[in-house]
């Protein structure tokens, strides 16, 4: 990605917050004075989900840009989420506050390399996932996120042979759940792909009557010892719901934030990384900031998103997120498809 001169000039505080101003209520009142609308994925830091008009995976994200009435997105999330907001709403100013805030899977997936892999292959029809850039979703006939993959693939004939990229993990996963043998780009989530095998099947040693919660973006040998593989909001509201009390999440552990928030009576346990200090304090409590000190496993992309950040990025609408009306105009189609389809099945 471009990141423009003056950007690496004055790095990413661009000026230094004023001392002892009160960052959220500030923030509140920018948004309020220029209608600007803060959205946060899941994985963001907790204060940030506080101060957000909205959270949500990121389904829900894309359906809360496609009908806000604010002049301003705010993306509190990773540069696809934003840009799919600017593709959907190409007249209004959208902000990321770190451009370098990417992401592991659309990095593995550059448009050049797929459009040849969908070259190769004529005569099939194209699901990307909605972690792609706005480049590579040019050429796609549909998008899906977690929440609606399975739902989608099932929408073409048995017959109709497709390609899915770039997640190698959460395709084979539709794969199985599905019966189709769709062809799969080699791409991975550096979070997801580095939970520990070991320290999953010790913690349910531990916690016997705790259920395990998995994102499909995880490894097959992780996603077999689960008791609801889901999107991040899939997983968030089975927590709420079940009646289970303990609960081994794995999945980016920002979203214990929320889980916290809305079942606070429930115990929610990160499931740690393969390279995680052994720390079980550290896990339970799920306070550490740092991924040397602690079990959790964080989105270091996600987590370049700061309240600071926040608070310049809106006092300056700055940086913008552009995408080329070129690439817009064709990336919108396979994201509008997957908005009507989400809509008619209620997701
Ligand atoms: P969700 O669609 O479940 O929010 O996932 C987004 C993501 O980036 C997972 O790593
Ligand atoms: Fe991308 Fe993985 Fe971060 Fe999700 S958790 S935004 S898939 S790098």
């Amino acid at each position: 990605m471009q990141i423009p001169t003056s950007w690496n000039e004055k790095g990413y505080v661009c000026e230094p917050i004023p001392e002892g101003i009160d960052l959220p209520s500030e923030i509140r009142r920018l948004a309020k004075e220029k209608n600007a609308v803060i959205l946060a994925h899941y994985y963001t830091d907790g204060a940030l989900q506080d101060l957000a008009d909205f959270v949500g995976d990121s389904l829900a994200l894309a359906q809360q840009a496609a009908k806000t009435q604010a002049d301003i997105i705010v993306m509190c999330g990773v540069h696809f989420m934003a840009e799919t907001c600017k593709i959907l709403c190409p007249e209004k100013r959208v902000v990321c506050p770190d451009l370098r805030a990417t992401c592991s899977l659309a990095e593995s997936c550059p448009a050049d390399r797929f459009a040849a892999f969908v070259r190769q292959h004529p005569d099939h029809k194209v699901i990307s996932y909605v972690n792609t850039t706005a480049a590579t979703k040019a050429w796609t006939d549909i998008v899906v996120t977690s929440t609606n993959a399975r739902q989608i693939v099932e929408s073409f004939p048995k017959e109709q042979p497709l390609i899915f990229g770039p997640d190698r993990n959460l395709g084979a996963y539709i794969n199985s759940v599905t019966g189709r043998q769709m062809l799969l780009w080699d791409g991975a989530c550096h979070v997801h792909e580095r939970f520990s095998v070991e320290k999953l099947i010790a913690l349910r040693q531990q916690y016997p009557d705790a259920e395990v919660l998995v994102h499909p973006e995880c490894k097959k040998v992780i996603a077999d010892m689960a008791d609801v593989v889901g999107s991040t909001a899939a997983l968030l509201k089975h927590a709420v719901e079940s009646p289970a009390q303990t609960f081994l999440v794995v999945t980016e552990s920002g979203i214990l934030h929320k889980m916290r928030q809305k079942a606070p009576e429930k115990t929610f346990i990160p499931v740690p990384p393969d390279d995680s200090l052994e720390s079980e304090a550290c896990a339970i409590a799920g306070t550490g900031q740092t991924p040397k000190c602690c079990a959790c496993n964080e989105c270091h992309y996600m987590r370049l998103i700061t309240l600071e950040k926040l608070y310049n990025s809106l006092r300056h609408e700055w940086p913008l997120v552009e995408v080329a009306e070129e690439v817009r105009a064709k990336a919108i189609r396979p994201i509008q498809r997957m908005l009507e389809i989400s809509q008619r099945l209620g997701l």
